[in-house]
């Protein structure tokens, strides 16, 4: 009874989305694009924004070409570089009140989805001054414009730059939860390869099995458009072609220019068409043991899709064809299962391990029911599982052996 409530919920979720206004956000695209970003800014009428990053980045000095042309075209900048991995309510707090105090007219987020979500949250801070992040928790709850957002993503992973959501982490209750609005979606996205030349091969890894994790997801789910299914293929293809490449020859600007895109059209995908259990899953363990977002999801990715069984074997045969795997006479369940092991072997070859060892026993009821609530009853997942499933797939990435009670 409750599956076919949530099945209802999910078709007028999925109803009401076609009512709402998806405008992409605009693209600067190539190596060296950075550098025009200030000229639209100053175009845009702004001459002072806010910019949020993190130390990391300043100390690499990655932000050099944005700052150049900012100062060359007259628009001043502040800046907030205090943000963490996995962004807390206190990043935000923090960057909005220099916003606010030195009067800024616009945001710009340079770095992962760490910075980029921070910035989306000061955003919507902005719009809804009365509200806190936590009271605009889950889905279109923000309904008012915020600054002009210009998103500079570094890794080739989250999407944030093409959605409508911004994952922030409670230090209190050590809880990850997301907040999704379409004012929230950048204004502009810059796809620039220079910028994630820097990242280091598991940086590379782990966020593009993220932006897979995505694509993944929003295909196999039940709220596809036409337009969510091209963008999830292409972007799978897109990453079974590149991610090793980038992993290993971090230079490679035509791997890097790839996985940024592939990054972006995942996020398109995921943004109108959901997520699923990996993600879910991830976001509980981000908040309690401050897993990386990728690395969980890839090593989420394979067990989840597994689980699911044969509801899930058609559209993953599909993405078997669209990886360029060699799919042959096979039957459907086959190239299904093709797919599965090659996520498993994508994950080897990228040194990424099979299991997260950091998981305690102890914890797992309570990861599994912050991941069945997440994802109930909105995520439209090809089968919708039982906290107790949910604890199934958590014990199978974990090195402990499950006890029968
Ligand atoms: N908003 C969304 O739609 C969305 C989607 C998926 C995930 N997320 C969230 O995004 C966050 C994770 O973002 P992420 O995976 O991009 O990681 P991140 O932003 O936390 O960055 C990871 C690390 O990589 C470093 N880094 C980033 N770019 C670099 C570069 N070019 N060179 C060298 N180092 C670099 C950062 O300084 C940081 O130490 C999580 O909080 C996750 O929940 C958001
Ligand atoms: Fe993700």
């Amino acid at each position: 009874m409750k599956k076919i409530l949530f099945r209802v919920i999910q078709k007028i979720l999925f109803l009401g989305s076609l009512l709402l206004p998806w405008k992409e956000p605009a693209l600067l695209i190539d190596k060296g694009s950075i550098k025009g970003l200030a000229e639209i800014i100053r175009k845009d009428g702004f001459s002072s924004c806010l910019i949020v990053t993190d130390k990391i980045l300043m100390k690499l000095n990655l932000l050099r070409p944005l700052f150049d042309s900012l100062d060359r075209e007259g628009v001043k900048y502040e800046l907030y570089d205090e943000t963490l991995a996995n962004p807390t309510l206190e990043n935000v707090e923090e960057a909005l009140r220099l916003y606010t105090e030195k009067g800024c007219q616009a945001i710009i987020a340079f770095g992962g989805g760490s910075p980029m979500d921070c910035a989306k949250g000061v955003g919507a801070r902005i719009a809804r001054p009365k509200k806190k992040i936590e009271d605009m928790r889950g889905y279109i709850k923000v309904m008012k414009k915020p600054p002009a957002l210009y998103a500079v993503p570094t890794t080739a992973g989250t999407g944030s730059e093409a959605t409508i959501t911004a994952v922030f982490t409670n230090v209190k209750t050590h809880e990850k939860f997301a907040v999704s609005d379409p004012y929230l979606r950048p204004k502009y996205a810059v796809l620039d390869p220079e910028l994630t030349v820097s990242l280091p091969p598991h940086i590379t890894s782990i966020t593009g099995m993220d932006a897979l994790t995505h694509a993944v997801e929003a295909y196999i789910g039940h709220s596809n458009t036409k337009s969510t299914k091209e963008y999830a293929l292409k972007a799978v293809k897109l990453i079974f072609e590149n991610i090793e490449k980038a992993y290993e020859e971090g230079e490679d600007i035509t791997a890097r220019q790839n996985m940024l895109v592939a990054s972006y059209l995942a996020g398109l995908a995921f943004t109108r068409a959901y997520i699923g259990y990996a993600h879910a899953i991830a976001h509980s363990l981000g908040g309690i043991y401050k897993t990386p977002h990728g690395l969980a999801n890839a090593v989420l990715l394979p067990e989840v899709i597994e689980f699911y069984g044969k509801t899930a074997h058609k559209k993953l045969a599909q993405l078997a064809d669209a990886a360029g795997l060699d799919t042959g006479r096979k039957t459907v369940g086959e190239k299904a299962q093709l797919f599965i092991d090659s996520v498993r072997g994508l994950n080897e070859r990228l040194n990424i391990s099979s299991k997260l060892d950091i998981i305690k026993r102890e914890d797992i009821p309570l990861i599994a029911k912050r991941a069945y609530k997440e994802a109930s009853p909105t995520y439209p997942v090809p089968r919708i599982l039982k906290t107790e499933e949910l604890e199934d797939i958590i014990y199978r990435i974990s090195s402990l052996p499950k006890i029968d009670k």
